[in-house]
């Protein structure tokens, strides 16, 4: 906190954009969500808001931290829809063809994807739709 004496202000506002923005898409009638550098479970979580509106919405969360995914899959291993797994978003490709986020999302249908906020040089390109067209949504924010 010393070193960087705005983290607790962010660190709330970041959760009040997460909260304001997954919300939106989900009363836009979003079921499916791509959490790209999800971070330590906090609360809510993306499907806890989403699940307030869409009581079935599936969320696949990637992370390349593997102490993040394996407290993620710990708290939401009984959690049906929802699933936590390592992926580099640097390597789109390898995270939207990955067998744990095919078996849950359907990119033929519409999907929101998320990456709150990791930095944009952490993330290549910026495409995360294998599908452009088929509709999609996107969620960003900076500092
Ligand atoms: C600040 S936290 C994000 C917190 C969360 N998304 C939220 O909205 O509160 C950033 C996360 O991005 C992850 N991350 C950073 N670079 C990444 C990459 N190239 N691929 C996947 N995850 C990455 C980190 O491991 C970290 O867990």
């Amino acid at each position: 906190m010393a070193a960087f004496p705005r983290a607790r202000k962010l660190a709330a506002a970041n959760r009040g954009f997460l909260v304001r923005a997954v919300r939106f898409l989900a009363e836009q009638g979003i079921r499916q969500y791509l959490d790209l550098g999800t971070g330590i479970p906090t609360s809510p979580n993306v499907h806890d808001v989403a699940r307030q509106v869409v009581p079935d919405a599936r969320v696949a969360s990637i992370d390349n931290d593997p102490i993040v995914i394996r407290r993620s899959q710990a708290l939401r291993a009984t959690v049906k829809g929802v699933i936590a797994t390592h992926g580099d978003i640097r390597r789109p490709h390898e995270v939207l063809t990955d067998p744990a986020v095919t078996s849950l999302i359907d990119f033929a249908e519409p999907a929101a994807c998320r990456r709150v906020p990791v930095a944009p040089q952490a993330t290549g390109r910026p495409d995360c739709d294998p599908h452009p067209g088929r509709g999609r949504a996107e969620e960003l924010t900076h500092e």
